[in-house]
């Protein structure tokens, strides 16, 4: 005969067990799953395989990924398009990204994340493909391309912009850049602003420092203020 105490706790347990089956929702799982799927709340198995947790083949069931970001579950076309970078995962790792159960308080994790190194190779460097440029003259004049030639991926500013090979600006230098890029053009530029303003008397100056051809293109020879103006032929 079982004493009077493990009855109790047999029937307890029983009961837990029971409440489990009933509503595994507030028994079971770590918190509310999301709104948007309050209407598999229950069926714990639409996004959990046994000994796995949830699992990528799950989601997809619902989420097939050529369409994550262009159109609903049930077909309705997205707007905005914020999300259909999906079809650029090199492998439909959901959980890399996505939590669930109202995010990390429950789960660790954070609801959505971003890890470009999670698309594929080919398309991870083009930017534009998934990112528009702010509309300043800059980045009107650099188009759509080449964004990674002045960002990292780890934030927009600072960006890496490698202006010390072009012509280093420091000291009298470290001026706002339309003062060279007139109109902020910068596939221009002009050094007469605060130089010699008058190009012929800036010629004549080289002219005596036995500079001789073209001297138009500064940058040429002039790389920052100091040193020899030497000619750079790996310019052309
Ligand atoms: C809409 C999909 C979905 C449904 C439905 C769902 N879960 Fe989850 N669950 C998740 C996701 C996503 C995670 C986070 C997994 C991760 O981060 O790897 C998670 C995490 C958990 C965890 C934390 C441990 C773990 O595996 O990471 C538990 C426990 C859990 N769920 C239980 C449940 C139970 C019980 C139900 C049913 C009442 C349920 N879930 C319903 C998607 C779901
Ligand atoms: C049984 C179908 C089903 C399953 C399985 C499912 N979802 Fe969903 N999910 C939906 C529905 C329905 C919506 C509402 C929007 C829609 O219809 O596209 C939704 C919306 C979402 C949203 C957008 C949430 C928002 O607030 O806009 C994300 C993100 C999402 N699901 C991720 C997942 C992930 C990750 C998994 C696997 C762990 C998963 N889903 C499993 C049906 C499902
Ligand atoms: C590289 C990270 C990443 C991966 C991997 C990822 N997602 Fe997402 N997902 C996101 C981000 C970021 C959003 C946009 C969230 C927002 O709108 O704020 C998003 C949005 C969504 C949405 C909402 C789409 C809409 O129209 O608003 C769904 C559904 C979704 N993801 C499902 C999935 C499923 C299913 C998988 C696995 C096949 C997956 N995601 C893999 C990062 C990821
Ligand atoms: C020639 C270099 C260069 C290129 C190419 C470039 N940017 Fe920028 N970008 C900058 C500079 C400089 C800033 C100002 C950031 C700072 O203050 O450090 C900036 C700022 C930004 C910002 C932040 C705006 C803000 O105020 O927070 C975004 C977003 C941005 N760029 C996106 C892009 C995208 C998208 C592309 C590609 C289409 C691109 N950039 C190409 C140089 C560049
Ligand atoms: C396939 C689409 C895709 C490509 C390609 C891509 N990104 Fe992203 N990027 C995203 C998504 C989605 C996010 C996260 C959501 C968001 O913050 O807009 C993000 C976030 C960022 C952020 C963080 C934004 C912030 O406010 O903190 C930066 C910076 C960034 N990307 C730069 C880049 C640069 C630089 C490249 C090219 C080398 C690039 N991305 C290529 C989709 C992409
Ligand atoms: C003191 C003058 C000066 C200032 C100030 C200056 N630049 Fe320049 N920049 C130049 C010169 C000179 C070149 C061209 C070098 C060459 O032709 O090799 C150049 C080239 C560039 C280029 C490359 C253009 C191309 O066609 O590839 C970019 C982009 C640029 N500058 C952006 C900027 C930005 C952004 C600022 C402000 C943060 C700035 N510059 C400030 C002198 C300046
Ligand atoms: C904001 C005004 C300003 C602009 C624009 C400017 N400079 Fe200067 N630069 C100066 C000042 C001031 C000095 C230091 C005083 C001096 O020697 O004239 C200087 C010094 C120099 C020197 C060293 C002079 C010496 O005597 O050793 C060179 C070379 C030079 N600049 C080249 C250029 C070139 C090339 C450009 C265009 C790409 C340019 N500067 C644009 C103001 C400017
Ligand atoms: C073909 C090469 C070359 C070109 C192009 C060139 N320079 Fe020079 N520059 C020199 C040499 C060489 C010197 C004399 C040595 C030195 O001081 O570096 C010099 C000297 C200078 C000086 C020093 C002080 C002076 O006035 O004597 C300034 C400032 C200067 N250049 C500005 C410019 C500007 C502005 C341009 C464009 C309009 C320009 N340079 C184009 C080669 C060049």
């Amino acid at each position: 005969m079982p004493r009077p105490a493990t009855l109790v706790m047999a029937a307890a347990l029983i009961g837990v067990i029971v409440l489990a089956i009933l509503y595994p929702q507030p028994m079971l799982a770590p918190g509310p799953v999301m709104p948007a799927h309050a209407a598999i709340a229950d069926d714990c198995f639409a996004c959990h395989v046994p000994h796995k947790g949830a699992v990528a083949e799950r989601c997809i069931t619902c989420h097939a990924p050529a369409r994550i970001g262009r159109f609903t579950t049930s077909g309705k076309a997205v707007a905005g398009n914020k999300a259909a970078f999906h079809q650029q995962l090199a492998t439909p790792d959901c959980m890399a990204c996505h939590s669930d159960h109202a995010g990390p308080a429950l789960t660790g994790h954070s609801p959505t994340m971003f890890h470009h190194d999670l698309l594929k190779p080919a398309v991870r460097g083009q930017c534009a493909t998934c990112h528009a440029p702010p509309a300043t003259m800059l980045h009107r004049q650099f188009g759509t391309t080449n964004c990674g030639s002045c960002h990292a991926t780890s934030g927009w500013t600072p960006a890496r912009f490698a202006h010390d090979r072009l012509f280093r600006l420091d000291g009298e230098h470290n001026v706002a850049c339309a003062t060279c890029h007139v109109g902020g053009n910068v596939r221009q530029y002009s050094c007469y602003g605060c130089h010699e303003h008058q190009p012929a008397a800036t010629l004549a100056e080289h002219r005596e420092e036995g500079v001789r051809g073209d001297i138009s293109r500064c940058a040429r020879c002039h790389r920052s203020a100091e040193g020899e103006g030497k000619e750079d032929d790996d310019d052309e």
